[in-house]
Order: structure tokens, then C-alpha cells, then sequence
């Protein structure tokens, strides 16, 4: 019996041209976690970590960083680079069946993952993974453009080819860009206090080949129907060729932070 293909279990598929294309993290991001944690910590773990995007920047805390990642090919990905760190461990795992250590760690992040970890569970783990008074750091990108004509061109070509994955107005920010958050969840909890939102913008620019590769490592896209995701990216790439064969997405990535009750 062949099992339906879940989408939060697509990112494998795809896992050398995720890790080469998907734009990582600016240090300001590590920068604004340190300074709302008031102190170094001294243990951390990363949700969905993938192929170690967010990684390279929490590896930069110098202590012991446990990668929860249960895409097998993203996390063989991120055990090659991570291979010889003695600080950097990797445990194929949705977040949901880990056991944190006894205690509880420091930090907890994730990026671009924390919207895969089961909704009506997630605030709960994440409290009884952190210590008292332990940060959770939520971060992600969400993906705009520079350029308004060129989003609004690209936008009809969604509504021709795949109105089901078009961005809709109305529709809450956190269901259209995964990478973003309703931190309202946070502070709706008894478990979490002094939750605070920070917002980091970046350009990054693709050309067209690049372009199209960065969209199959979206979730969304991959869901399409191969013919369906075909003509739809050659659509958006007729539309970037005529228009100088360059995309400068503007990346505002979101972080969420909150503080553990004691
Ligand atoms: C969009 S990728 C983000 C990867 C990486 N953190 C980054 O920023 O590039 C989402 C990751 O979450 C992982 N994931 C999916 N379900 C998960 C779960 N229940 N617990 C933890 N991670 C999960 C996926 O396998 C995937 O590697």
C-alpha cells in the first residue's frame, strides 16, 4: 500500500537544491536572541533544522546544539556538515516524539520549521523542553518582492496556472508565509511570558534558473501536480526573462521570542 505523500515531508525530496538556493540567516538574527536571553546559554536545541541553515548561526553560541530534523535526507545533509563537531548532534526526530534532556535546555529555536510541529501541542512541548526562564526563538523568512509590478504580474500568473497556491487578501500572513508566526498563541499560553516580535529585511536576487529552483524547494509548489508545477514555472520564468531575467526577493524575516514562566 503506497502511504499519501505529506507535505511537510517533501523538504527530502529536494534536499541539495534546498540547501544550495534557500537564503540563510543574518547574524542580527543570533544578535537579538542573545540580547532578549540576557546571558549566553548554556544548551540548545533546533526544531526541523533541515539541512542547517539556522544551525550555522546557533553553532556560532559555541555549546552543545542538539538538530531535531525527521526528514532522513535533510538530516544526513546536515550530519555531513556538521561532521566532526563534537558540540553539533543530530537526532531524526519530529520534535513531537524527542525527549528533552532531564531539566530542560536554554534555548530553544526554529527556523522555518515551528509551523510543522502539531499546532494544538506545540507551545506545551516547547515549555517542557525549555528550564525555567529558557527562550524559545521562532524565526523565518517570509517571501516578498522588491519590485510591486513584478508581484502583481507574478501574482496573475499564479491565478491562471495555480489559483490554489496564489496569495490571497484576507487570508491570515501566518497560513500564507509558513516562515511567520501569530504570536498570539504565545501569549495566550500559561506557560510563556514577555513574548516580543522583531522583523529583519533583506534583498536577495536570483537569476531565472535559480529562481525556479528555489520555488520546487517550496512546499506548495511541490504539492502541485508535476504537469500543473511544469507550466506554472514556465510561466513565471517567461515572465522573469522578460523582465531582465533577475528576481530581487525581498526577505523580512520574523523572529518571535518568549520567555519560560519560572
Ligand atoms: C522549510 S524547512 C526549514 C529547514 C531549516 N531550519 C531552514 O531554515 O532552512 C522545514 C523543516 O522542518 C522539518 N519538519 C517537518 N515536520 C517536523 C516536525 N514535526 N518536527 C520537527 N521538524 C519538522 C522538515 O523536515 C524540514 O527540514
Amino acid at each position: 500500500m503506497t502511504m499519501p505523500r505529506e507535505q511537510r515531508r517533501v523538504f527530502g525530496e529536494v534536499a541539495d537544491a534546498y540547501d544550495d538556493v534557500r537564503p540563510g540567516y543574518r547574524a542580527e538574527i543570533l544578535d537579538l536572541i542573545t540580547t532578549y536571553a540576557g546571558r549566553m546559554p548554556r544548551t540548545v536545541v533546533e526544531s526541523g533544522a533541515g539541512t542547517g541553515k539556522g544551525t550555522v548561526l546557533l553553532r556560532s553560541l559555541g555549546v552543545p546544539l542538539t538538530c531535531v530534523e525527521p526528514d532522513p535526507e535533510m538530516a544526513a545533509l546536515l550530519t555531513r556538515r556538521f561532521d566532526g563537531d563534537d558540540r553539533v548532534s543530530v537526532v531524526v526526530s519530529r520534535f513531537e516524539d524527542w525527549n528533552p534532556p532531564p531539566g530542560g535546555v536554554d534555548l530553544l529555536a526554529s527556523a522555518q520549521a515551528w509551523h510543522w510541529v502539531d499546532h494544538t501541542r506545540r507551545t506545551r512541548l516547547a515549555a517542557e523542553a525549555l528550564v525555567p526562564g529558557g527562550v524559545l526563538a521562532v524565526f523565518g523568512h517570509d517571501f516578498g518582492f522588491a519590485d510591486a509590478g513584478l508581484r502583481a504580474a507574478m501574482h496573475a500568473v499564479y491565478l491562471q496556472h495555480a489559483p490554489e497556491i496564489a496569495d490571497r487578501p484576507g487570508r491570515p500572513v501566518h497560513t500564507l508565509h509558513p516562515g511567520a508566526f501569530d504570536p498570539e498563541e504565545l501569549r495566550g499560553s500559561s506557560w510563556f511570558t514577555d513574548v516580543e516580535e522583531q522583523q529583519v529585511e533583506t534583498v536577495v536576487s536570483y537569476d531565472t534558473a535559480r529562481y525556479l529552483t528555489l520555488l520546487s524547494t517550496f512546499s506548495p509548489h511541490r504539492m502541485l501536480p508535476e504537469q500543473q508545477r511544469s507550466r506554472l514555472h514556465r510561466a513565471l520564468a517567461d515572465l522573469v526573462d522578460a523582465r531582465g531575467g533577475v528576481v530581487e526577493q525581498k526577505l523580512t524575516t520574523g523572529l518571535w521570542l518568549a520567555r519560560r514562566l519560572s
